[in-house]
């Protein structure tokens, strides 16, 4: 039987999924360029040996502080488990030494990746046609193709010029202008650290005139914040959206294991303590309105990476953001060097231009001619090196001249290498 593309779903003719199918198929087909292109930890901060220490260790908790028996022990690791998670309250202990966040356990649900919660939270929120989720533009395409899948509408926000982060009247405007057509700005979301792709951090002040309009325009803010720990040095510690919102339940916050722990266990979370009227005089959370989703979808989140996660959790006895200082240090370094040699590579002058975010995998190059696929090709096959267009990134268009760095991938050496031959491409192609 032969299907033909345009009867299936429209997400698989999207040019947002098609142009991630392209940039696997380039990073497959150069294996020994270097690659600027994945935004994946560096593998030298993984050790096999650790899995089984961790699985141990989240055992002897089950054993020794949850009272459990070896019937109840063997259940927990091997049958169908709760749809919310089995390691919410280490996720909440967590959450309250790295953020001083208050979290309920009840509020928490475990997904497969902070991306099984985008899911989640986008279908919960979106009831209809008339619901429009915003996006800080550029965003995250998991956010995207998460809404393509979902047929939902998506309207971009811009970031606001020279690194900011989301700029919070453009979010009114965007809210009373969606208001004006008769529509429903449900949710807007947003990474408010070193945001995958362009990098930028918004200020405290901005987080808090962000928690107004949402109040003001009534709408959700959904915060992802997968790089939040990885600072350069002298960058401060700010509060997440979450934090800064106290108890007004203002903001839906995604949770990633990818980047502070291991992106192979595929564990994330969703804390949605928002109340959710079901009639009748019962009231719930968004998250058991999230499990009966989940249910539908994963079933529950594989118990065996709850539980190597968990003894994680339960090693950073003090946090992950302390467990992850070294790591921390390890990106920080990479991107000094990247931005250092963008500046010794592309001196005053040069049509080139970048940005310096204070932190995270990410930065991004603005060149003078077209960041679009063919070039990418020609600049692997030439020239050995790979990086990411930014224009998938854009909901509506946008980003065409400009490119993303990550350094996370590779070592200092590497990023040397690669901004030399980066450098050659982009002298070539602006001639
Ligand atoms: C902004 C953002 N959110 C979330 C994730 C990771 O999600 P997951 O936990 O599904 O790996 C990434 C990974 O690239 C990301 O850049």
């Amino acid at each position: 039987m032969t299907l033909a593309l345009d009867q299936l779903h429209g997400s698989l003719s999207a040019p947002l999924l098609d142009a991630m199918t392209f940039l696997n198929e380039v990073t497959a087909r150069y294996p020994d360029a270097v690659s600027f292109a994945p935004g994946r930890p560096h593998e030298e901060h993984f050790d096999p040996a650790a899995i089984p220490r961790h699985l141990e260790r989240y055992l002897r908790h089950l054993r020794e502080d949850r009272g459990m028996g070896e019937d109840e022990v063997r259940r927990e690791l091997f049958q169908y488990g709760r749809t919310k998670g089995l390691i919410g309250e280490l996720i909440a202990r967590t959450l309250a030494a790295d953020e001083g966040l208050d979290v309920d356990p009840e509020a928490l649900v475990v997904t497969v990746g902070a991306q099984e919660g985008m899911l989640l939270v986008l279908r919960a929120l979106c009831a209809g046609p008339e619901d429009v989720l915003l996006v800080a533009a550029p965003c995250y395409v998991g956010v995207t193709g998460a809404a393509r899948l979902l047929d939902l509408t998506v309207r971009p926000v811009p970031e606001a010029p020279g690194g900011g982060g989301l700029d919070p009247e453009a979010l009114a405007a965007a809210a009373r202008q969606a208001r004006a057509e008769g529509l429903r700005p449900r949710a807007c979301y947003l990474v408010p650290d070193f945001a995958n792709p362009s990098g930028a951090s918004l200020p405290v002040e901005a987080r808090k005139r962000l928690l107004a309009v949402a109040e003001e325009h009534d709408l959700l803010l959904v915060e992802d914040n997968p790089y939040g720990f990885f600072r350069r040095g002298g960058t401060p510690v700010r509060p997440t959206l979450k934090a800064l919102d106290g108890d007004r339940r203002r903001v839906v916050h995604l949770g990633s294991f990818a980047k502070t722990c291991f992106p192979g266990a595929r564990v994330g979370y969703v804390v949605a303590d928002q109340r959710v009227d079901r009639g009748g005089g019962r009231a719930g959370l968004l998250a058991d309105e999230l499990a009966k989703l989940k249910s539908m979808t994963t079933v529950n989140t594989p118990a065996l990476s709850q539980a190597v996660i968990g003894g994680m959790l339960l090693e950073a006895d003090r946090g992950l953001r302390a467990a992850t200082a070294g790591a921390a240090e390890f990106y920080a370094r990479n991107l000094d060097t990247l931005l250092a040699e963008l500046e010794r590579r592309f001196p005053p002058g040069s049509p080139v231009g970048w940005n310096a975010p204070d932190g995270g995998y990410f930065a991004v190059l603005t060149v003078p001619f077209d960041a679009d696929e063919k070039a990418l090709d020609r600049c692997a096959r030439e020239y050995g090196v790979l990086w990411t267009p930014m224009a998938p990134f854009y909901p509506q268009g946008g980003g065409e001249r400009s490119l993303r760095l990550s350094c996370s991938y590779l070592t200092e050496a590497r990023i040397v290498d690669g901004v030399g031959r980066l450098a050659a491409f982009v002298d070539g192609a602006s001639r």
